[in-house]
């Protein structure tokens, strides 16, 4: 549901970064800052820093930077408004929802309702467990005799379905739940009497019949669904029961014991894939915390990214049966994909990691994860040279299976690490595998900018619709992880202060990660790096106050590089926003962007705007002028922009070059030959005006 703006700004105002910070770490005063050790990697010296004038946090570490609203997205592991809740409920903020259409709120309502029946069944199936003598006498001694401690049932708030069919749905409805919610909640199963026309005369039962239940939470620790188990071996029944499908469940985003496990996975910087419920519930119990499963499904790409969200780095930990291994080698290269580092550790054949880690104890468990972690690609590697042996078609085949999931690996220095690896390995050139994989890359790009063509072309055909119609968008469903947004994160911010315009890259997606790498591709990078540097810090200010007053810094930069596109993609995106809104008479500053919800621009403006001298204390004391940057805005500006021409101009040079060089019709080698020497004219003179001299 969409928070109205003010109430945002009210839980902006409120939320004050060293406050918020310091409920999870302890924040000490030096200087104007205060420091810790950082939350978001393992370190021990403090090199997180605060900054209460800024309202901002910044990692000089692992470069982790923002407000406090992405301290909490970041170290919650929340969607923004999530965040925003957090802080609202922190600061007593009452949350005033903008209006919806009927049809919004009846949606919102069905899922809250959703949200509450399933938090009343869990708290039925624990009473059950406890209480009830049926759950006295058969599903707590089930637990006890799998090892798991009351404290571990209580984590997990595990629980008991009782045997008659409808137990729990007599017993919900009694208690005002209605029949319609039950069902769309998954609780409960509905069944047409077809003997009769009589709407009315429904059968239900429950869902969950004497099992034990395992409520499935989401990262926020609500309720979500569940899975439950047999007790007594039976075949003709399946070993665990899952919720299906519902308004606040879905499958393929979801993790078990996420919620339980999100803090052990930020602080070990690693988290442990497993199979079942009970391998999280064993590991768990023996102080390995760090561990979430996929529940018997495929992973998929949201849940890597789920995990991404707290760390970088997963260690699979699969049963010791082979199918089972080669089943998840798909997942693995998902992982590699979405670009985290991925480990594999096998168990003793028949045996999982719960059943393992009570046979050996933690210890010796986590001496046999060190022991025997190996990364994905070299188990890969040797897993097919086992099977390939010596048949050259075979290893061919798989030369190209390896060079495929490297060349998934989005990093380029890991990417030749393994290639070097498995050069290595297979005893071949690492030459080849690299020429193999350029190919792959080839065709990978050109599958991409058919798909971005496709989908330019769609939202072309969207703009020529009439308002209200939509083309449906070959994209998954939005994240909904809480499951109380009923909207998509990009529509809960179109309500967001900051923002005045919606980022529109052109051909470079937002790539909306924190850790999202700062490239700088060329000469020209720099000089984009300095003049956003000073439109963000200074673009309000008078560049020179005595020869043009009232000239502001934005207006002298913007009209004298106007038409000039940036190279990086990055800097192009904020250099649009500030022309955009000057168009409208606005001037952006630091501020704004540091607020801005797109990860990535925030860091750029966090990491901008961190002054690179800091005056020291005592000149301050002692009065002692030192010049700053606004001393000489005039200047700064001036070589920025002719630096930023320089390298405009010296790259259009180039391109005429090529073209020079490519052409057989001499009007046309004659016609380009003269803008060439014009260009170089050009350069001549910012070279004089730069005071260096060109040959
Ligand atoms: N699973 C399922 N439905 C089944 C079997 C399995 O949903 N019929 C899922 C469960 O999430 C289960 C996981 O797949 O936890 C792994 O299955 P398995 O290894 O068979 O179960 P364990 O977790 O080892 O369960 P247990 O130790 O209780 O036998
Ligand atoms: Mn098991």
């Amino acid at each position: 549901m969409r928070i109205d703006d003010h109430t945002i700004e009210r839980i902006r105002q409120s939320a004050d970064i060293a406050d918020v910070i310091g409920d999870y770490v302890s924040l000490k005063k030096k200087g104007a800052n205060l420091w810790a050790c950082c939350p978001f990697h393992g370190e021990k010296s403090p090199s997180f820093s605060v900054s209460p004038a800024k309202g901002i946090y910044k990692c000089f570490g692992c470069g982790k930077a923002g407000d406090s609203i992405r301290f909490i997205m970041d170290i919650e592991g929340l969607g923004y408004g999530e965040a925003l809740r957090h802080l609202a409920k922190k600061y007593g903020i009452e949350i005033q929802e903008t209006v919806l259409t009927d049809e919004q709120q009846l949606a919102q309502n069905e899922r809250e309702s959703l949200l509450i029946v399933l938090n009343y069944a869990k708290n039925y199936f624990q009473d059950n467990l406890f209480k009830h003598e049926e759950g006295q006498s058969i599903g707590y001694p089930y637990f006890k005799e799998r090892g798991f401690s009351d404290k571990t049932i209580n984590t997990f708030e595990l629980g008991y379905s009782l045997e008659g069919w409808d137990a729990f749905t007599k017993e919900a409805l009694k208690n005002g739940y209605s029949l319609d919610i039950l069902a769309k909640a998954g609780l409960t199963i509905l069944k047409e009497n077809e003997q009769t026309a009589n709407p009315n005369a429904q059968k239900s039962f429950d869902r969950f019949r004497n099992r034990v239940t395992f409520p499935i939470h989401n990262v926020a620790g609500k309720v979500i669904a569940f899975g439950a188990r047999i007790l007594k071996a039976d075949k003709s029944q399946a070993k665990y029961l899952n919720s299906p499908e519902t308004e606040v469940y879905h499958k393929s985003n979801v993790l078990y014991g996420i919620f339980q496990a999100k803090n052990a996975i930020r602080t070990k910087d690693v988290c442990y894939l497993v199979e079942g419920y009970t391998d999280v519930i064993s590991l768990h119990q023996a102080g390995i915390e760090n561990v979430v499963a996929s529940s018997g499904t495929s992973l998929t790409s949201e849940q890597i990214r789920l995990i991404g969200r707290f760390t970088q780095n997963i260690t699979v930990l699969y049963d010791g049966d082979s199918a089972g291994i080669k089943a998840s080698l798909r997942g693995m290269d998902m992982i590699l994909e979405e670009g985290l580092n991925v480990k594999l550790v096998v168990f003793p054949e028949g045996e999982d990691p719960d059943s393992y880690v009570q046979k050996i104890g933690s210890d010796a468990f986590v001496k046999h994860i060190e022991d025997h972690a190996s990364d994905f690609i070299t188990f890969k590697a040797e897993l097919s040279l086992k099977e390939a042996g010596n048949d050259p078609f075979k290893r061919a085949e798989l030369i190209k299976d390896m060079v495929g999931s490297i060349s998934k690996i989005p990093d380029s220095i890991k990417r030749s690490v393994f290639f070097q690896k498995t050069a290595n390995l297979m005893q071949i050139d690492e030459q080849l595998l690299i020429s193999e994989s350029n190919k792959v890359s080839i065709e990978r790009a050109k599958q991409k900018d058919k798909d971005r063509e496709r989908e330019n072309n769609r939202q072309r055909l969207q703009n020529d619709l009439p308002k209200g119609v939509t083309l449906s968008k070959p994209t998954p469903p939005a994240f909904d992880l809480d499951g109380m947004m009923s909207f998509s994160e990009e529509e809960e911010f179109s309500g967001f202060p900051v923002d005045f315009v919606p980022v529109q890259p052109v051909n470079n997606p937002v790539i909306d990660s924190p850790e999202a790498p700062r490239i700088v591709v060329s000469g020209m990078g720099i000089q984009e790096l300095e003049c956003i540097r000073l439109l963000i810090n200074h673009g309000t200010k008078e560049v020179d106050p005595g020869v043009a007053p009232g000239v502001t810094l934005m207006q002298y930069i913007l009209s004298e590089i106007d038409g000039m596109n940036f190279e990086t993609p990055i800097y192009q995106e904020i250099l649009t926003i500030f022309r955009e809104q000057f168009l409208l008479g606005n001037i952006l500053n630091a501020q704004h962007f540091i607020g801005h919800r797109l990860a990535n621009i925030q860091m750029e403006a966090i990491n901008l705007s961190t002054e690179r001298y800091s005056i020291s204390e005592a000149w301050i004391k002692h009065d002692i002028h030192v010049p700053t940057e606004e001393d000489k805005l005039a200047d700064l500006a001036f070589q920025n922009i002719l630096r930023l021409k320089k390298a405009y101009n010296e790259q259009q040079m180039k391109g005429l070059m090529k073209q020079i060089s490519q052409t057989k019709d001499i009007n046309e080698q004659t016609r380009l030959l003269e803008m060439f020497m014009e260009a170089k004219e050009i350069e001549k003179q910012i070279a004089k005006e730069l005071g260096t001299v060109v040959k």
